[in-house]
């Protein structure tokens, strides 16, 4: 195998897209967000990092809270229109029916089947981003997504970014267990 170099802005070919939202001037908006993982075990942080020219973060940083909400692919329409116009010329307040759970200014959406509520803690500052982490405060599920009480991937149907040629993915088949297939090389 030929190994080559390649732009380092392309080394996140995929990515979970999810939707950050914020209370702004006492309404919700909502921005998609490709740049979201897990970032602490216990308690249960999230890190997100959104450009600082984006609407959103006047809200994180406002209420110190925000949303994360995982669109199934049912949402693909609505999820793009979040990342192609901003709530600083548009208002997104009305694409999805929103509700609030109990840090009551971070507002999430009802079609979406996990949400989880947020509460800053602390936000890095990054030459064109701030990574904004923030402690998963509740998790809000619909239950038919569950299975043993626990998020199925397959019920979630998460979209999937790929970059750079731009496509949302449905996730494809199970390609192994993790922290299991390994054990097949230990001594
Ligand atoms: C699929 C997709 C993923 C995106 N991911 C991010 C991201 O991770 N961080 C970011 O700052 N902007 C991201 N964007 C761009 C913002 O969502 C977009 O600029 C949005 O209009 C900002 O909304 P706001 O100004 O209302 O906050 C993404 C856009 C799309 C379509």
């Amino acid at each position: 195998m030929a190994r080559v170099t390649i732009a380092p802005a392309l080394f996140t070919p995929l990515m979970p897209v999810s939707l950050v939202g914020a209370q702004i001037d006492g309404k919700p908006n909502f921005m998609t967000v490709a740049w979201l993982t897990r970032v602490n075990f216990d308690p249960p942080m999230v890190g997100v990092a959104i450009g600082k020219r984006h609407h959103t973060p006047r809200g994180i940083q406002a209420n110190k809270t925000f949303s994360v909400c995982l669109p199934n692919a049912e949402l693909l329409e609505q999820t793009d229109y979040c990342g192609i116009v901003s709530g600083a010329r548009v208002d997104k307040s009305g694409v999805f029916n929103v509700f609030y759970g109990d840090l009551e200014t971070a507002p999430m959406i009802a079609e979406c089947p996990l949400c989880v509520e947020c509460a800053l803690v602390r936000v890095v500052d990054l030459p064109s981003s701030h990574l904004f982490i923030g402690e998963v405060v509740t998790a809000h599920a619909d239950e038919s997504i569950l299975t043993d009480g626990r998020p199925d991937p397959a019920k979630l149907d998460p979209l999937v970014l790929t970059m750079p040629d731009n496509h949302y993915w449905s996730l494809g088949a199970v390609a192994g267990t993790a922290w299991q297939a390994g054990k097949a090389l230990k001594k």
